[in-house]
């Protein structure tokens, strides 16, 4: 580790990408810089860079100029790496090695005083147990899931939503013009934070969420009565984790040597085939897919980036290891990661949200 004041602080992002990142790689970068003069050295890849010095550079100011309004990440992510179960070819066979110690190796020969992790739940997991190895990490929290505990928000929310109000929009005209049930499908993984809020805000019929198992009768009835009313189409969107009651969720993989976790996909044509066959109304699906994850942050992300990045810095600064940075109400501030990562950040079922939706006459499939 370096001496004095003067600091070396390593930055990586790991799991998936969203709106956000280089707003938070950037706040790093001038925060440690410009007034601290310490050194940043960027890991490409996530994890799987902790691995490789080949995959760590320093950072310069010049290296985040311009990038705010830019989606993904500049040091690229990876969301299989992880150093304590790395996948490697022996014999031909495939075996699983626990790599921390190359990580340990090469933090002391890059001289890195602490790491920054930016990631998910997954990500903060791995980052408590490099921390728990004796690596001074600071983890700030991403996702456009919204899943994680402790914040009132993640970065990256923001853009999602934003995404999925307007393809909302945008399909709530052709389905007036073709009289059709239009089925939205987006992400959120286990939660339905994008589902709930967005339908909420693009004007939904129904929205089907993972922390409510549907039954397809309610939803059937819900755009009957509507037909009946005269509007002859409907909006439903759906999470990629929703299910129906007594049923399973919609798989495209389980989770395998690529993917740490199982990928969610197909709820949205499996409503739609049912809507079909009880209603013989036309239905289309749209699966929103990693649209959510691309694109410009916006203004909310970008800000609340920033100021996540710049307290990593001032954690650093004071010695607060093992933290993630949050927002409470109105203002940043840091909790310990442990709490952050206990178990997922579910919708209440019976929460403030869900029954505004209800009261503004959305079903939810209940
Ligand atoms: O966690 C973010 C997320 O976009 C989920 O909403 C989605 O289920 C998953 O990642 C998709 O992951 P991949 O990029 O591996 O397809």
């Amino acid at each position: 580790m370096s001496g004095g004041t003067m600091k070396r602080i390593g930055i990586l992002t790991g799991g998936g990408d969203c709106p956000g990142l280089n707003a938070v790689i950037r706040g790093v970068v001038k925060g440690c810089i410009i007034g601290r003069g310490w050194e940043v050295v960027g890991v490409e890849d996530g994890f799987d860079g902790l691995l490789d010095t080949a995959k760590m550079r320093e950072l310069t100011l010049d290296d985040v100029r311009g990038i705010l309004p830019r989606g993904g990440t500049i040091l690229g992510t990876s969301n299989r790496g992880n150093p304590f179960s790395t996948r490697v070819l022996r014999d031909g066979a495939l075996v699983t090695l626990d790599s921390s110690e190359t990580v340990l190796e090469n933090i002391k020969k890059l001289r890195l005083d602490a790491v920054v992790v930016i990631g998910g739940d997954g990500s903060l997991k791995i980052a408590l147990q490099l921390q728990e190895k004796g690596i001074p990490i600071v983890a700030v929290p991403k996702t456009i899931d919204n899943d994680l505990l402790e914040t009132d928000v993640t970065f990256g929310y923001n853009t999602a939503l934003e995404t999925a109000t307007d393809a909302l929009d945008k399909l709530h005209s052709t389905a007036e013009s073709h009289h059709r049930v239009m089925i939205l499908e987006v992400m959120g993984r286990y939660a339905g934070w994008i589902a709930l809020e967005s339908g909420i805000a693009g004007g939904a019929d129904v929205i089907l969420i993972p922390e409510i198992p549907f039954d397809i009768n309610h939803i059937c009835e819900a755009i009957e009565h509507r037909r009946r009313r005269g509007s002859r189409f409907s909006i439903v969107i759906a999470a990629e984790g929703a299910f129906p009651k007594g049923g399973n969720r919609v798989v495209k993989a389980g989770a395998d040597q690529k993917h740490a976790v199982e990928r969610l996909g197909g709820i949205g044509e499996h409503v739609a085939r049912e809507i079909e066959l009880f209603l013989e109304m036309d239905t289309r699906v749209t699966v929103l897919g990693h649209l959510q994850r691309g694109g410009s942050p916006t203004t909310f992300d970008r800000c609340l980036g920033s100021r996540f990045g710049i307290k990593a810095v001032e954690l650093i600064e004071n010695g607060d290891f093992g933290r993630m940075v949050c927002l409470k109400g109105r203002e940043i501030k840091s909790v310990p990661i442990e709490k952050a990562i206990k178990k997922l950040k579910l919708v209440d079922a019976n929460g403030e949200m869900v029954q505004c939706a209800e009261e503004l006459g959305i079903v939810l499939g209940r």
